[in-house]
């Protein structure tokens, strides 16, 4: 235990210092500014890779809700970096924004159908590009555009070790949890981009209320790292 903390202090320097601290320096990622949570964000995934890697749980990683490919190329540098030559990344989004939100959706803020419509594959790549990930890395990355509820259902993306939901919205949720769930490897992670320790102001309720059920049918338990909610499976 003690010597896996000192391997993830240290992989922590490396990584803010030699790639992370430079980007922030120069806080820009595309048209994006990097702030503290995606500092937070990135010990995350620090964190869920070395329980891949530990753990040796085997399996593809899937990413529902790409935007602007942030997190994307979190996963990118992070596959290298631990040498995970063999894992196949698939990146899923409308690339036209949200569909239409539902009621339960809605806390202070209003979605919008289309919002996030900003964002196409070529403009993911880009910013992928922009942060230092490599043509190769790039080009390897399956995107696959259209509404999970279609693109999903005939997915086949083998066994998944990590399922990254970021798609904000109950439906989205819903879907991503029906159509994955039984391809998600024993003791692959479900990182939870939306759920918070403390929901009490989040602007996502329906993200939430799909995992709560998702939790309540299939007997999961809820972990947090840095106050962010994850699965194992
Ligand atoms: C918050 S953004 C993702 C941010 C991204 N992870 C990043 O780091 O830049 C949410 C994304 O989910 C996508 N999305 C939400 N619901 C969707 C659905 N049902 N089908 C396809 N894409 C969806 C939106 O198009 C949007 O790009």
């Amino acid at each position: 235990m003690h010597i896996a903390k000192n391997i993830l202090k240290k992989i922590d320097k490396f990584f803010f210092n030699k790639y992370f601290q430079d980007i922030i320096s120069r806080n820009t990622f595309g048209n994006f500014k990097l702030n503290k949570n995606n500092l937070k964000d990135i010990q995350r995934w620090i964190f869920f890779f070395e329980h891949i890697k530990k753990n040796k749980i085997s399996g593809n990683i899937v990413e529902c809700g790409v935007g602007n490919g942030v997190s994307l190329s979190i996963i990118c540098y992070l596959k290298n970096y631990y040498e995970m030559e063999s894992i196949k990344i698939y990146a899923c989004d409308s690339f036209k924004g949200f569909p239409k939100p539902k009621k339960l959706d809605f806390f202070k803020r209003k979605h919008n159908k289309g919002d996030w419509s900003h964002t196409n594959i070529e403009y993911v790549k880009r910013n992928l590009k922009s942060f230092g990930i490599d043509d190769k890395t790039i080009n390897e990355i399956r995107f696959i555009p259209g509404y999970f509820d279609t693109t999903l259902k005939n997915l086949n993306t083998n066994k998944i070790c990590i399922l990254h939901l970021d798609c904000d919205l109950y439906d989205s949720y819903k879907t991503c949890f029906k159509e994955l769930k039984q391809n998600i490897s024993e003791g692959g992670i479900i990182v939870l981009d939306e759920y918070f320790e403390d929901n009490t102001n989040n602007p996502f309720p329906g993200a939430i209320i799909a995992t709560n059920e998702y939790i309540k049918e299939n007997n999961a338990s809820l972990l947090y790292k840095n106050n962010k909610g994850y699965i194992i499976n």
